[in-house]
């Protein structure tokens, strides 16, 4: 059986709703084995047993959250020519922008030489203040239907060797 691995941070939520339903679609889906883990979980042997890749992150900074490249940081050189031509999709989480975090992850995934199989969403939650933006986050049925139908479509893909 194939396996998707699907890593996430999140600090107020939104991630881990998108993550948790592209998970949930991909279990649905009747595919591959689907592995669901936080991102300072998540080493090196962990992608190296898996078939498939889906990274879901917020936008910080105009950048990937920090706990996110954390693990980018530490998995790189371990696994760099071992995973060669896997298939990928991300999912980015941003208050209004995620355009640097979107570029920034593909960029990281193009040098592990990963193959993306789905544009990436951007899924803005508009929060501008502060306190909005540490608000616990409530992510739309329109969002999590796009994040659904990509682990829907990664989990049946790996599944049946079509990437
Ligand atoms: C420290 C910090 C920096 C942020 N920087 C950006 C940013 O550069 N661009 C953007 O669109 N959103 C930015 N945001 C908003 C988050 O991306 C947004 O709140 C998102 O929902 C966070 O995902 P989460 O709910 O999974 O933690 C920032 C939030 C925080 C806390």
């Amino acid at each position: 059986m194939a396996r998707l691995l699907i890593v996430y941070h999140s600090m107020t939520g939104g991630t881990r709703q998108m993550a948790e339903a592209a998970a949930e679609a991909a279990r649905e889906a009747d595919g591959a084995e689907v592995i669901v883990k936080v991102a300072p979980e998540t080493g090196p042997d962990d992608l190296l047993a898996a078939d498939g890749f889906l990274f879901a992150t917020p936008e910080n900074l105009a950048a990937i959250a920090g706990v996110m490249k954390a693990f980018f940081d530490h998995c790189y050189y371990p696994v760099l020519g071992k995973i060669e031509g896997r298939p990928y999709a991300a999912l980015i989480c941003a208050g209004s922008d995620g355009d640097n975090a979107r570029k920034q992850l593909e960029r990281i995934a193009t040098g592990w030489r990963l193959r993306k199989v789905a544009d990436t969403p951007i899924i803005c939650t508009h929060a501008q203040t502060p306190e909005e933006i540490l608000a616990e986050k409530m992510i739309g049925e329109t969002d999590l239907a796009q994040c659904r139908e990509i682990g829907a479509m990664l989990s049946v893909g790996l599944e049946m060797g079509v990437f």
